[in-house]
């Protein structure tokens, strides 16, 4: 499986060395994905000192679809044993295009232990954009430093992107990843959005920004609307994708659901980046976790934040993230109680197909 994760761009050379270094790290018995170094405390735990409760697991049997809950019976059985780990994430603050390159290497440090540096143009392109009209609910210059950055460290050849809007995002993906793949034509990021037009100005197809910010590269972002997560499966093979981003209904466990659906998809160390994860408690008036925060503050694994973005790692052995995403399902939804059964289906017949 580790094999699987040393993908065959030469720029990520770096990455693959802590990669061997650090796959063979196990925590509390489950595998940690490479990477980083984590610091992990055993919860000595209260409420929720059980990684998997007896009501969770049951639950999880009884709901898992039928032709699997004898797998889901056995493999999730050993996780009744274990307890909660927490991981602290990295920081990584981008807070301004001056201090882009300093930044830029640290990141580097964290997902590669090597030193690297942003490639020729960069800051250049981000320079152009920083003072673009932004739509309204597009990301902001701090998070767009940040993602580029990391696609940039990472540089897979695509990458999936749920929720458009106006395109910003998945242009400025598709931009990095060009300038490390600059000899390569096509499709660099696939976004998908649940609605035809922007939720912002009816009048505007999702994606409208694309040809704007990336003139230069068409055809380079292919737009999925509508459609939302559960398309990634006709969009990529099993463990092949080392990126992805999710910014798409930040209501819990709607990012959980779209992690949930991307996981089989995912290479083991491959990074899911989640935006809007302090919406919640640095909000004005909410002042309490929200949405992609409950995701990010219990993902058990590799994580890095920079202020309202951040970046999960998916671990070696997948089904390690059940029993988080069993315990997140604990906690209140957030959307209207009319569509809580449909994804509570859905979530369960998403776990099962990591088992
Ligand atoms: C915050 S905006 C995305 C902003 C964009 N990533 C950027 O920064 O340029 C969220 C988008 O997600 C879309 N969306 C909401 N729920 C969705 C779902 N379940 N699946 C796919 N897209 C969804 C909305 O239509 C909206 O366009």
């Amino acid at each position: 499986m580790i094999a699987s994760l040393r993908g065959s761009a030469r720029e990520r050379s770096s990455f693959q060395a802590v990669v061997r270094e650090n796959h063979t790290a196990l925590h509390g018995g489950s595998v940690q994905a490479p990477g980083l170094n984590l610091t992990c405390n055993r919860l000595s735990g209260l409420r929720f000192h059980r990684n998997l409760s007896l009501g969770s697991y049951l639950r999880a049997v009884r709901n898992s679809p039928v032709k699997s809950q004898i797998t889901t019976v056995r493999k999730l059985f050993p996780y009744l044993f274990g307890k909660i780990e927490r991981s602290v994430p990295e920081i990584c603050e981008f807070d301004s295009l001056k201090n882009y390159e300093m930044n830029y290497r640290r990141l580097a440090q964290l997902l590669g232990g090597c030193e690297r540096v942003p490639p020729p143009g960069e800051i250049e392109f981000l320079r152009s954009i920083q003072n673009r009209g932004a739509h309204p609910g597009t990301i902001g210059l701090k998070e767009f430093l940040f993602l580029t950055a990391f696609v940039s460290i990472i540089a897979p050849q695509r990458a999936i992107e749920i929720g458009t809007l106006a395109g910003f995002s998945a242009a400025v993906i598709a931009a990095a990843l060009h300038r490390r793949h600059p000899d390569r034509n096509g499709i660099f990021v696939d976004t998908i959005d649940r609605n035809t037009h922007s939720v912002v100005d009816a009048n505007k197809p999702v994606g409208f920004q694309i040809p704007d910010i990336i003139p230069h590269l068409p055809g380079a972002v292919r737009v999925h609307a509508p459609a939302d997560s559960s398309i990634v499966r006709e969009l990529a093979g099993r463990d092949e994708l080392e990126l992805v981003f999710i910014d798409a209904d930040h209501q819990h466990p709607r990012p959980l659901l779209d992690l949930l659906r991307i996981a089989p998809h995912i290479q083991c160390g491959g990074w899911i980046l989640l935006h809007d994860i302090t919406l919640g408690s640095k909000g004005v008036a909410a002042k309490k976790r929200f949405g992609a925060e409950w995701l990010f503050a219990e993902w058990p694994f590799g994580k890095i934040i920079s202020a309202n973005i951040g970046a999960v790692q998916m671990p070696a052995e997948k089904t390690a993230i059940i029993p988080m995403a069993l315990r997140l399902m604990e906690l209140p939804f957030e959307m209207s109680v009319a569509s809580h059964r449909k994804i509570r289906h859905a979530l369960y017949g998403n776990l099962a197909e990591l088992l």
